[in-house]
Parts: structure tokens; sequence; C-alpha cells
């Protein structure tokens, strides 16, 4: 079969795709090895930027995220023995939201299979063609065993940071870069009441932590690891400890509970360019991932989506591909502008394996030149709630 737009992988990117495209008149198959409840069981991050939430409410995907997701106005910084709040409505005039990434792509799935998108969830041995051809393909097996090929006009890799249509573009027509850090997440799920209303981002010679929540009896914290951790190595009080540590040097007391899931988060800032082959784009995660710290990989992907959709609905309309390098070039533009972003949140909050006291003290002369200025403070929060999209008439 040909379709318009064939789209591999039905995450959140994916599914707003294909979303956008419905509304505009362009049919889509997409297809993701993962079934529906394995996407929706992996907890990802928390937190939208308002032009994030904008978009779920404005293109008809969720009404949901303004009556379940709090509005958050700022964050705490809590680093050198005290908790410092930075105020976004007041620096910036901009709020973010707390709605988990799980329930953004419930709502995406949900208005999908209302309006009647085809959505392969749990397809196997997904294999993209000849990327250089008119008509790229897709094959896939079905839950039924049955082998298919769809051909199509422009083909989307939104198959997160393992992406196989990334891998698929000639190595001579790509370019990578890639910067490691020497450590790792371990994030939980406790059932517990909240520590704080909103998110706490903390400093301390222990290293790292985030204290964010989910709902009234369910909290999510991480805190920095070393990568080759095992999570199972850790018992309840053994996590608790080394978090109180962290959040305690800067006079934050956790409410504890049960831990009900945890895992080590191993992470990297990657982008591969042009974000275009032929009639091949890649979107969200499949073209670059930045480290969590700030929240920036869903929305990233997001903003992606809001340019492609608008790229691709000229590049179907007039029948010429060359709109995907305009996408290329303003997807990256932003993108670069978050990776800076994502690094230095990373990097001022995050204690090297080998710090030196020097280190901690910059660290925390760093921090206090941020919230002590309000000049600091409203880069910070004009990041942190996003920078506007820009859209081309
Ligand atoms: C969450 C994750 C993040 O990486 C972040 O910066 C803020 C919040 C979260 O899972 O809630």
């Amino acid at each position: 079969s040909h379709v318009p737009v064939a789209v591999v992988g039905a995450g959140p990117a994916g599914l707003m795709l294909t979303h956008l495209l419905a509304r505009s008149g362009i049919a889509s198959t997409a297809v993701d090895l993962r079934t529906r409840a394995e996407i929706e069981q992996t907890h990802r991050a928390g937190i939208l930027e308002s032009d994030s939430v904008r978009m779920l409410v404005d293109s008809g995907a969720s009404d949901r995220v303004l009556r379940d997701g709090d509005e958050h106005r700022g964050i705490e910084l809590g680093f050198g023995g005290g908790r410092h709040h930075l105020d976004f409505a007041d620096l910036v005039g901009a709020t973010t939201r707390l709605y988990p990434q799980t329930d953004v792509f419930l709502d995406l799935a949900d208005a999908r299979e209302r309006d009647g998108g085809d959505v392969r969830f749990g397809v196997a041995d997904v294999e993209v063609g000849d990327l250089s051809a008119r008509t790229p393909a897709v094959r896939f097996t079905d839950a039924d065993g049955v082998r298919h090929e769809v051909t199509c006009d422009y083909l989307v890799g939104a198959d997160g940071s393992r992406s196989a249509c990334r891998r698929a573009v000639p190595a001579d027509a790509r370019r990578q870069y890639v910067r490691e850090y020497p450590f790792a997440w371990f994030g939980i799920l406790a059932e517990a009441p909240p520590s704080a209303p909103e998110l706490v981002y903390h400093h301390s010679p222990d290293g790292f932590a985030l204290v964010s929540q989910r709902t009234p009896t369910l909290q999510r914290m991480y805190f920095q690891c070393d990568a080759a951790e095992d999570p199972d190595a850790w018992s309840d009080d053994r996590v608790w400890a080394r978090l109180q540590a962290i959040c305690g040097s800067n006079g934050h007391e956790l409410l504890e509970g049960p831990i009900t899931s945890r895992t080590v988060l191993p992470f990297r800032s990657f982008v591969q360019e042009p974000l275009r082959h032929g009639r091949t784009v890649l979107v969200g995660d499949a073209g670059h991932t930045v480290p969590p710290t700030g929240a920036k990989g869903l929305n990233l992907a997001l903003a992606d989506v809001r340019v492609l959709a608008e790229e691709l609905e000229r590049a179907v309309r007039d029948d010429d591909p060359d709109h995907l390098d305009t996408y290329s070039v303003r997807a990256l533009e932003r993108v670069w502008k978050v990776q800076h972003f994502s690094y230095w949140m990373t990097t001022m909050l995050h204690a090297l394996p080998d710090a030196s006291d020097f280190d901690l003290r910059r660290q925390q002369g760093e921090l206090a030149a941020v919230v002590g200025s309000r000049a600091g403070s409203t880069w910070l929060a004009e990041a942190y709630t996003g920078w506007p999209t820009t859209t081309t008439g």
C-alpha cells in the first residue's frame, strides 16, 4: 500500500505529527515495535513548557492537561545550604505544567483512535528501505505474523534515541555530535505525600537530586548515580538515606514512603545533522537527545513537530521535498539552544566524579549568580518555560 506520510515510532512525537497532519487532511500510517501497554508503562519526564500545553489543547489532543496537569509558577534551586525560588510567572509571564509524558502519550493515542488514525503498535521486524528512493518503504510484520510493505512520499523517523531511521542515513550524508557524561540518574516513584509544591533541583557535595511529583500520593525523585549502578542493590532505606543526605544539605527534609519503581537512567547529548535525507526526516529523540536536567526531551520533540507539520504540509502541497531542508534548518536552531540549556543545567548541578573543592565552590558561585540576578534568573526562566516557536505564514 502507499500513504503520503509513513511514520516509524508512535510515541508522543510520531503521534502528535500524525494528529496534526490528519487535521490538515494528510493521511499517514504510524508503526511502533512497542505495544501500547509497553509505552504507557515507560516512565519519562513530567514537565511541559507552556507552548507544549498550548499545542495539546489547541490541536484538540488533550483538554485533560488543563484539568489534571498542575500549573507550576517556577522551580526552586537548592545549593550552598539553602533553597532559592525562581518565580517564572513573575520573571517572564509564563508557567509550566506537571503532566507526565505517559499522559501525553495516552491523550494522543486516544485522539488517533477516536479519529480513526492508522497506528499499529506492537509490530515486529521493522525495516526501512532505500532512503534515496522516490518512494521510501517501511516493512513490518503485524501481530498476526503478516508481513507488510508501505511505501510513502515522505518517511518520518520518530523512533527514539536508538533510531533505526537515523542509522539508515548513509554515513557520508550525515554528521553526528556526541557528548557523554560520567554519571546517570537513579529514578524512583514513591508512595508518599509531596515534599514540595513545585520542583526542587538540588546541588550538593554528594551530587545532584531532583524532587518532582506525580499525584498527591505518588512522588517522582531522582539522584545522581554511576551509570553502572544496579538499581536492585538499593534498598528503600539506602535510597532514602542518599536522597535525605543530598536534600538535607540544603535544609530540605523529604517525606518518605514505599518505593514502587527504581531505574537507572543513563543519558548523553547527541545531534545528527541534517535532520533531512532525501524524502526522510528525523524528529524528536531520533534526531537528537538531551540530558534530562530541565525536562527538555519531550518539549523539544513537540517543538520539532510544530515545524515539521508545517513544512510537510508544504512539501505535500507543492510536491517538493526541499521544504524538508527548511524543517531541518529551523528545527536545528532550537535544538542547539536546548542542547546548550540542558548541558548547562546538567553541568551546573551535578558533581563530577573527581570534583575538587574548587569545582564545588565555583558551581555554588554560578548558582548564586543565577538566583541573585534578575537577568540571570530571567534567562533560566525563558529557557525552562520554553522559547517561542517561530512559525512562518
Ligand atoms: C522531571 C524530570 C526531569 O528531567 C526534570 O527536569 C523535571 C521533572 C519529572 O520526571 O518529573
